[in-house]
């Protein structure tokens, strides 16, 4: 039975400040395994959904069911637990300046007392080594570039070994090389740990290279749903407005991917 709940569902989510009405009945399911992209204008709540499917912040109404279980209104101890099970890596990695690499890393794991002391160093050192930087545990945050702060941003965030990871606009404002890496890497995560993975991004060829299924988020709803080939074959206006919006074009399913270098 159990099995074939969806891991994450959100039904009806809605979310105002003041008069903006961010989130207008947002509802979505995140299968188990599969990685789902959500793509959506600046601004259209992308984050936001995020931080209510975390129980970060208390939305206006709706429901949040993780693993067949109604979060709505559940008690902060309870969003623990989904935190421990939900790695998020935050659009701004937000790595504690004062502290190194290590100690980044390991926070998650000592705040939710998941690893005795001992144990802390190795799981830390098998974490980078998976991000593509082993070694770098005594680092300060502040001396890395852009793109290997990313990468311990989603250290972090697979550290605790979650069930889910959420990877919000995790290859913005990095070069194609950059991109292409953590790209791969979210795909080489997801294997290795058998993690389902919801992305955010306005990187429309990452998107389309990466991803199970996308979700189009606008004016508050989740509007449109559907493989790759679904949003290339869509003629859906609303999906034309983004992409236009974005000024972008969606990828034919004949042009070749971007070299690997
Ligand atoms: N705590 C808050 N107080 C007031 N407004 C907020 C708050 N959090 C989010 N918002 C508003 O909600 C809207 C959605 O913000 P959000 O950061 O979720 O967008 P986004 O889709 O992630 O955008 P981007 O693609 O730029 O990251 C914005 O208009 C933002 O100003
Ligand atoms: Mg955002």
């Amino acid at each position: 039975m159990l099995a074939s709940v969806a891991l994450y569902e959100v039904q009806g989510l809605t979310k105002s400040f003041g008069d903006l009405a961010v989130l207008r009945g947002v509802d979505l399911q995140v299968e188990r395994g599969e990685l789902v992209t959500i793509m959506g204008d600046s601004g259209s709540g992308k984050s936001l959904l995020f931080k209510l499917m975390l129980g970060l912040r208390e939305p206006d109404a709706g429901r949040l069911i993780f693993d067949g279980k109604d979060m709505t209104g559940a008690p902060e101890s309870e969003w623990l637990t989904v935190r421990r099970r939900i790695g998020i890596a935050f659009q701004e990695p937000a790595l504690f300046d004062s502290m190194s690499v290590f100690d980044n890393i390991a926070y998650g794991i000592r705040e939710q007392s998941l690893l005795p002391e001992d144990a802390i160093p190795r799981r830390v050192s098998e974490t980078l080594a998976a991000v593509g930087l082993p070694g770098i545990e005594e680092m300060a945050p502040a001396s890395l570039s852009g793109g290997m702060q990313k990468r311990v941003g989603i250290a972090r965030a697979i550290a605790m070994r979650p069930e889910m990871v959420i990877y919000d606009e995790p290859t913005e404002g990095l070069d194609p090389i950059n991109v292409t890496r953590v790209n791969r890497l979210m795909l080489a995560l997801r294997e290795r740990f058998a993690v389902t993975t919801v992305v955010a991004t306005h990187n429309m060829r990452s998107a389309f290279e990466t991803s199970d299924r996308l979700i189009l988020l606008h004016e508050g709803q989740a509007v449109l749903t559907g493989t790759p080939k679904d949003f290339r074959e869509s003629s859906d206006p609303r999906l034309a407005d983004f992409v236009r919006a974005s000024e972008m074009r969606l990828p034919r399913p004949s042009e070749a991917p971007p070299s690997p270098s």
